[in-house]
């Protein structure tokens, strides 16, 4: 689409000769002669651009521009400025005009500023649109009481600095809570940075949070930095806080106090600016009495404490998540979005969600893919819902002719025999790995291949 520029201008020469070299260039003018038929022409349209002379009869520049953000806070403008009155210029840039060009206009000059500044509010208006994406994203659906208060919560503390500690059972939205904390805040244009703190190997841990110089040990070839300061400016999310251990806690502490890490095997420490919002799914207060959890750690930490209430406790949020869920994948498997029968909801309502609305999702991912009807039917929930449906039975039986092939047969029975294992393990994988005799590392590659564990940031 073309880009609409107004000029405003009251000699009618430069009115004139810009238009001609900007319609020349390709884009769209309208040119009008004063701060009023300005105001004006933006009642009735957007523009992407203003030219606005700073010498203008009856209002003038800088009003107008004062008048003109009140009707569109975002258009670009770029002031003309006669000689002589360059320090009214320079006033209008510090009231949000992008840059200015004096008279006599040099045609070369002006078609740069009017490129520069279209790009500019292209990129501007392409941000927003991610921007809102990701808001999209990490929406929090509910409208239960308990939910209501969690966003009123949130709304509250997001702007202040305070360090935030969210508790909840596994899958209940932990980190939606601290994504949203983190987009409502004004650190929402800086990063928002993960560590899982139960995924990283012990010994690889504190050069995942503080970096590591080059040669700092075998296999550090290159320097690297530490996802603190990869934060700077921004949030740090530390996911499973509960799982880390006694070492790694003291010298988190310490980066906290200090506000600056220091890199592995370096002399030399970086400040940072880093909010730090800590998640868990254990109760702190239990593993400090166990000498297992710094109690000061968790003084630092425990600032503003949230905690996001079990699916089963708020089960009238379940059918809006349910559909919620269905637009979403449906959107996501390319698939038409479907109702979900009332019968099927009442179902879903009725189970208990041990892996809360992860497992509610996890459901609703599957009835997307495998649900064959026009309607998502109680039928098609798995049944019984939840529970691991071992070969043999009668269930079983049914369901082990809708398998295409061996593989798939043998990742369904993978995934729920894991999922059950991790739900009797209270969530903990360290212990769901010994139960199961794997590798920590390796089920939680497996998991996260399962969807049973959140996409990290920047995987599909
Ligand atoms: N209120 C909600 N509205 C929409 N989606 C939600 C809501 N709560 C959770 N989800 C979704 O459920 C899944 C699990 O949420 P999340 O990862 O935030 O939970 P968690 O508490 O961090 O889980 P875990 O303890 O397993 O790390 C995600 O896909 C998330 O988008
Ligand atoms: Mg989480």
């Amino acid at each position: 689409m073309r880009p609409t520029i107004l000029v405003v201008d009251d000699e009618s020469g430069v009115r004139s000769s810009l238009a001609g070299v900007l319609s020349d260039e390709g884009y769209h003018v309208e040119a009008v002669a004063s701060g009023e038929a300005c105001l004006q022409a933006l009642e009735g349209r957007r523009y992407d651009l203003i030219l606005l002379d700073v010498w203008l009869p009856g209002l003038d520049g800088l009003q107008t521009l004062e008048r003109l953000r009140a009707v569109d806070a975002q258009v670009p403008v770029i002031v003309i400025s006669g000689h002589g009155n360059i320090e009214t210029a320079v006033k209008a840039v510090r009231m949000g005009a992008l840059d200015f060009v004096e008279k006599p206009l040099s045609l070369e000059k002006t078609l740069l500023v009017v490129r520069n500044a279209l790009r500019q509010g292209q990129l501007e208006a392409e941000n927003e649109a991610l921007r809102a994406q990701v808001s999209q994203k990490f929406a929090m659906v509910g409208e239960s009481p308990r939910i209501r208060a969690l966003r009123a919560q949130i709304a509250q503390a997001a702007p202040s600095n305070g360090r935030v500690l969210i508790y909840g059972e596994n899958g209940t939205g932990k980190e939606l809570v601290a994504r949203q904390i983190h987009l409502q805040s004004r650190r929402a244009s800086g990063s928002f940075v993960e560590v899982n703190c139960a995924a990283i190997p012990e010994e690889l841990i504190e050069s995942e949070l503080f970096g590591h110089v080059k040669g700092a040990f075998t296999g550090a070839l290159t320097a690297r930095k530490g996802k603190f300061e990869l934060a700077d400016g921004g949030t740090l999310f530390l996911d499973e806080i509960g799982d880390m251990t006694l070492k790694t806690q003291a010298k988190v502490l310490r980066a906290l106090q200090e506000q600056r890490v220091e890199p592995v095997g370096g002399a030399a420490s970086v400040d940072v600016d880093v909010r730090v919002i800590a998640a868990t799914n254990k109760r702190l207060e239990d593993e400090i009495r166990k000498g297992a959890f710094r109690e000061d750690l968790f003084f630092r930490l425990n600032v503003l404490p949230f905690e996001v209430p079990a699916l089963r406790e708020r089960s009238e949020d379940v059918p809006v998540l349910a559909r919620h869920f269905v637009r979403e994948l449906s959107a996501e498997y390319g698939r038409r979005p479907r109702e979900i029968a009332p019968e099927a909801l009442s179902a879903l309502q009725a189970h208990a969600w041990p892996g809360n609305v992860r497992e509610l999702r996890n459901v609703i991912e599957r009835m997307v893919i495998m649900a064959p009807g026009e309607r998502i039917e109680a039928a098609d929930l798995p049944a019984p819902l939840g529970a691991v449906a071992l070969p043999g039975g009668a269930q079983a039986g049914e369901r082990l002719r809708d398998f295409p092939s061996l593989a798939a047969a043998r990742d369904d029975f993978e995934k729920r025999y894991i999922l059950q294992k991790y739900e009797e393990c209270g969530g903990n994988m360290s212990r769901t790995a010994e139960a199961l005799q794997v590798e920590r590392s390796n089920l939680y590659r497996k998991m996260k291949g399962f969807g049973l564990l959140p996409a990290r940031r920047g995987e599909p």
